[in-house]
């Protein structure tokens, strides 16, 4: 069902944990499935210096939430939400069409926690 590196993001994920200091925070839900999603950032200087993420989902929420803390990292905010949940699957090189929905929470995620940073620091 899934490809080797989804299944490589999904047993290996990378930036798993959370950040206690972190300067933005977003959990996000997914409808169809009501799984959940939560990314704590780090920002310096405008750029996300170290993010961390918890996904308790399927294997391809947990591969797309790894695959895009990497994409995002070292990224400037703007930069950051422009991501999209297409840009996540691609690097993954595809998922199953049923389970394209678990990448959307990878997306609204990093959103959510950029837009969280912005109303700390407005
Ligand atoms: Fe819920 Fe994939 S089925 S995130």
């Amino acid at each position: 069902m899934y490809n080797e590196k989804v299944m490589e993001y999904f047993t290996n994920p990378r930036n798993v944990g959370e950040i206690e200091d972190a300067d933005g925070i977003a959990e996000v839900g997914s409808p169809q499935c009501g799984d959940i999603m939560k990314v704590y950032i780090k920002v310096e200087d405008n750029i996300i210096k170290d993010i961390k993420f918890q996904t308790f989902g399927c294997a391809s929420a947990i591969a797309s939430s790894s695959m895009m803390t990497e994409m995002v990292k070292g990224k400037t905010l703007d930069e950051a939400l422009k991501l999209t949940n297409r840009e996540v699957v691609d690097a993954l090189g595809g998922l199953p069409p049923a389970k394209i929905h678990c990448s959307v929470m990878a997306e609204d995620a990093i959103r959510a926690a950029i837009k969280d940073y912005m109303e700390k620091n407005k």
